[in-house]
């Protein structure tokens, strides 16, 4: 499966790269030393890519009752490369996304992070791996982001089930709409992970494309 998945990724960095260097051949003269510094940036970038690629971790191995998941959703920014989130970590088809083969138990939960534009692709994602959408929260993040229709400054947490993993009790269940302040590119509060603890507690728990590692937890990602 990863085969197929690197191939598809080399192909777009590929594409990456030629519009890159259409872009500098267009320049004159005595722009080329500056083209010339760009150029390696990106060279480092596409290093970076490579070496993520290689940093992914297995799957791991059991029946997990609660799966969070933050996927890295990819965009199609044509205006500006400022805006590539590949600058920051590599993105995945959502075709590829969907391919992944989640270790869920028969009766587990689902929480998966969708952005407002990625509405609809999440709710494939949530569908492909088996999982009947429910509901969603909503993290204000207290500040502006971009978005072309809205400046965004919130976050879709969506709730999908399969079989029958119970709901938390009245005492655990939280609010629909929770404040935290954005802090670095992408980071989730980690308030989540108390949430879903305290709603779903002594539960085996996965996360899906995790950056940093929980006590009671297992982890899948390329960057631990
Ligand atoms: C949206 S971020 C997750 C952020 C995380 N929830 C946090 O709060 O820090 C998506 C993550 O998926 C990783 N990723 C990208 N492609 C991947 C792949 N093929 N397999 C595993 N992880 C991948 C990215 O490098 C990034 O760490």
């Amino acid at each position: 499966m990863f085969l197929q998945l690197r191939n598809k990724t080399d192909f777009w960095i590929a594409e990456r790269i030629n519009k890159k260097l259409k872009y500098l051949k267009k320049l004159d003269a005595d722009s080329k030393e500056e083209a010339q510094e760009k150029f390696a940036i990106w060279e480092e970038e596409n290093k970076k890519l490579e070496e993520w690629k290689t940093k992914i971790s297995p799957m791991p191995v059991g029946e997990f009752d609660v799966v969070y998941a933050d996927p890295p959703w990819r965009y199609d920014f044509s205006k500006s490369d400022n805006r590539a989130i590949e600058n920051q970590y590599p993105t995945m088809e959502v075709s590829d996304i969907c391919k992944l083969k989640v270790p869920s138990a028969e009766n587990s939960i689902l929480f998966l992070w969708g952005t407002a534009p990625k509405l609809l692709e999440a709710l494939e994602v949530m569908k492909a791996w088996g999982f009947e959408y429910k509901t969603n929260a909503v993290w204000d993040k207290k500040r502006i982001g971009m978005g072309y229709y809205f400046r965004i400054q919130h976050e879709l947490l969506l709730i999908g089930t399969k079989g029958a993993p119970g709901v938390p009790g009245e005492k655990a269940r939280p609010d629909s709409i929770f404040t935290e302040v954005k802090t670095q590119h992408s980071s989730k509060p980690s308030r989540v992970y108390e949430m879903i603890e305290a709603a779903y507690p002594d539960k085996k728990y996965l996360e899906l494309f995790a950056r940093t590692s929980r006590p009671g937890w297992r982890q899948y990602g390329n960057e631990l």
